[in-house]
């Protein structure tokens, strides 16, 4: 596995793939892997003949009361996962290489970037939407995985390579999830043992909704005043819950068939998000 800090020396061992014929998938991370993080990379595997992982840790995409300064940076223990599942390249830029002095440029998804987790943490899917623009100009790959944990910004994703037209195809993982149902995510290791089992509470609760809409005898803005109810009474502060068509992510109605439930809740200092998506 090979490891480089800068652009250029990416578009070097690139080029030489791509100079023998190879097509390279591209997995972006910030880091702190987990099993989820390796099932995108296994994924990636299926699309390419090689397979490129980023680790950068984007302060754009963090607002100023977050986590940007205490976000656990644990890239030795990364690269040694990375080459566990044969990862071909590991792209670990500084700031100074992924932001020029004076960048003013930022890519928009207008109406998507400012709803649900858009809403509580203003400026985050701007910071992340620039971001993953950047890194697919420097790394030019055929595919792109992400995982469908965070559901909203793979819908901003894919609607930003299709409005600006960038050749891509957007590949969405199955959330990778604990025993418990709990979805795998980097701040999960914020969370204390006992918060850890209230925690898995957030899939219960979203299951628990998909079967109310499958059996149809509650109104969806019912199901979701509940399902917040739930959260509240279990110990989380809960953002919101809910149920929107998976295509474009507004607000579902009685007729719409293919479905995602989102939801954000705070557990002590740990904010939490996952979704169930289903069709009735
Ligand atoms: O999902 C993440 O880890 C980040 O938002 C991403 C896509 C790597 C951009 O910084």
């Amino acid at each position: 596995m090979q490891t480089v800090n800068t652009v250029v020396q990416l578009r070097a061992a690139i080029k030489k793939w791509r100079l023998a014929g190879e097509s390279v998938a591209f997995v972006p991370t910030m880091g702190n892997l987990h099993a989820g993080h390796l099932k995108l990379v296994e994924a990636a595997k299926n699309y390419a003949d090689r397979v490129v992982v980023s680790i950068f840790v984007n302060p754009t995409q963090f607002g100023v009361t977050e986590d940007f300064g205490s976000y656990p940076r644990t890239e030795a223990a990364d690269q040694e996962k990375l080459a566990s599942v044969n990862t071909d390249l590991v792209f670990l830029p500084s700031l100074e290489d992924m932001y020029a002095p004076g960048a003013r440029t930022t890519v928009v998804v207008d109406g998507l970037s400012t709803v649900y987790c858009g809403a509580s943490r203003p400026g985050h899917f701007v910071g992340v939407a620039t971001v993953v623009c950047k890194l697919f100009n420097m790394v030019q790959p055929d595919v792109a995985v992400f995982g469908a944990k965070d559901f909203q910004q793979l819908i901003i994703i894919r609607t930003m390579v299709m409005d600006l037209n960038i050749p891509v195809d957007i590949i969405g993982v199955e959330t990778a999830r604990e025993e418990s149902g709990l979805a795998m995510s980097s701040r999960n290791s914020y969370l204390s043992e006992p918060e850890r089992v209230t925690a898995a509470k957030v899939y219960q609760v979203l299951c628990r909704a998909r079967t109310s809409v499958l059996a149809g005898n509650q109104s969806l803005k019912e199901i979701e005043i509940d399902s917040m109810f739930f959260l509240h009474k279990s110990g989380f502060h809960p953002e919101y819950f809910n149920i929107c068509r998976s295509s474009d992510l507004k607000k579902a109605d009685a007729d719409d068939r293919e479905l995602v439930i989102l939801t954000a809740a705070k557990l002590g200092k740990t904010r939490l998000i996952d979704n169930i998506q289903f069709t009735r």
